[in-house]
């Protein structure tokens, strides 16, 4: 049977953990797709940089959208980042090449998802992002597949893992913000730009994109209301502890009378509770269904195994020819998120 042939442009944390699953489970996704996943050509910035994985036997493309242009590449693997640059346009040239997407970039797509769903649409291909939300809990799985016979009445969750530690940490060893930032930062936690983490943007990235997955809308991301962590002091956090409660930053959509409401801000949540007792560098995302009731996903939000675990799921997906769209079809006709005129759910 034909082999799935994979172009993935970036190798970093990310790209060489995919590189890692083709290479070591060869045998097994073969057998549970019924045809062998194998990857073409591969791209970075810097070509010869030592990775950990051998790349020797794959083509090379300094050029992102080069290699989503070749011949030989059925699904370009899209783990560079970036809002725009390279990032959109090689997604945009596998797209106008009739090619299916892989990405776990929530930057580019609670920006420009629907027009890069309508594009993929539009020419016959499927725009995929498991890894986008939540790293390796496959929750946008789980509302497509597992959930998909429920109206889905409301979506929470912590989808920062960096900010729940620096909450949880503040909390446990009495550390003023600014000490944990750093410790955080030392353990390369942040994003390059850390506004994104503490500012609570890329929550409200992941949120945008999970609303519009379970609500079946535009992706409206500047419907968000958003507040970060970064002026949560340690006298906040010692006042929620005395009342039983823990500070997380919350997300939460829920469709009203008024419109989609989209929160993502600092929460109090009772220590008991299952988001309560999130530590570390864990997300956690609570899907309410009118029929499943209350289901809980709990897991690792980031990292090289766990977001390659989910990128894989969508390959693996695309490899069985399971081409359904993600945002809902067509794309053309989701109906705008509206957003609330008032933040309060
Ligand atoms: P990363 O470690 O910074 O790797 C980025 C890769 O992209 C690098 O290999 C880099 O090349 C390459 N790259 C950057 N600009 C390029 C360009 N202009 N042309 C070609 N290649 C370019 O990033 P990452 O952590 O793997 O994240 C990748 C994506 O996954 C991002 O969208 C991120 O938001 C998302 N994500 C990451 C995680 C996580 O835990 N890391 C979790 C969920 C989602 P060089 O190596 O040569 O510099
Ligand atoms: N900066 C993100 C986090 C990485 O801390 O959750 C995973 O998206």
């Amino acid at each position: 049977s034909q082999p799935l042939r994979l172009g993935i442009a970036g190798l970093g944390t990310v790209g060489t953990g995919v590189v890692k699953i083709v290479q070591q489970h060869a045998a097994l996704l073969s057998a549970r797709c019924g045809r062998p996943i194998t990857i073409s050509a591969v791209s970075a910035r810097t070509r010869h940089k030592e990775r950990g994985v051998d790349l020797s036997t794959y083509g090379w493309e300094d050029d992102p959208v080069a290699l989503a242009k070749r011949d030989d590449v059925d699904v370009v693997v899209e783990l560079m980042g970036g809002e725009d640059g390279p990032a959109k346009a090689s997604t945009e040239a596998a797209l106008h090449a009739c090619k299916d997407v892989v990405t776990a970039n929530k930057a580019m797509l609670a920006v420009h998802g629907q027009e890069l769903a309508e594009l993929a649409e539009a020419n016959g291909c499927v725009l995929r992002y498991e890894a986008a939300v939540a790293g390796g809990i496959p929750v946008v799985k789980a509302l497509t597949e597992g959930l998909a016979g429920n109206k889905v009445t409301r979506i929470m969750g912590v989808m920062n893992g960096t900010c729940n530690y620096i909450l949880t940490r503040m909390e446990k060893a009495g550390l003023s913000y600014d000490e944990v930032f750093k410790e955080a930062s030392d353990l390369g936690y942040l994003e390059a730009d850390p506004t994104l983490d503490v500012g609570g943007i890329d929550a409200g990235h992941k949120l945008a994109l999970l609303s519009a997955v379970a609500f079946g809308t535009k992706v409206n991301f500047d419907g968000v209301h958003l507040e970060g962590i970064d002026r949560i002091t340690i006298e906040d956090i010692n006042r929620a502890s005395d009342m039983g409660f823990r500070v997380k930053l919350l997300g939460v959509a829920q469709m009203t009378g008024r419109g989609l409401v989209q929160r993502m801000t600092p929460c109090l949540v009772p220590k008991g509770s299952p988001l309560g007792r999130l530590e570390r560098a864990t997300n956690m995302v609570v899907i309410e269904g009118d029929s499943c009731g209350q289901i809980v996903l709990r897991g690792a939000g980031a990292g090289e195994g766990p977001t390659a675990s989910a990128v894989m799921s969508d390959v693996i997906d695309i490899a069985r020819g399971l081409r359904m769209p993600v945002f809902g079809q067509p794309a053309t006709s989701l109906a705008d998120a509206p957003a609330a005129t008032s933040a309060a759910p």
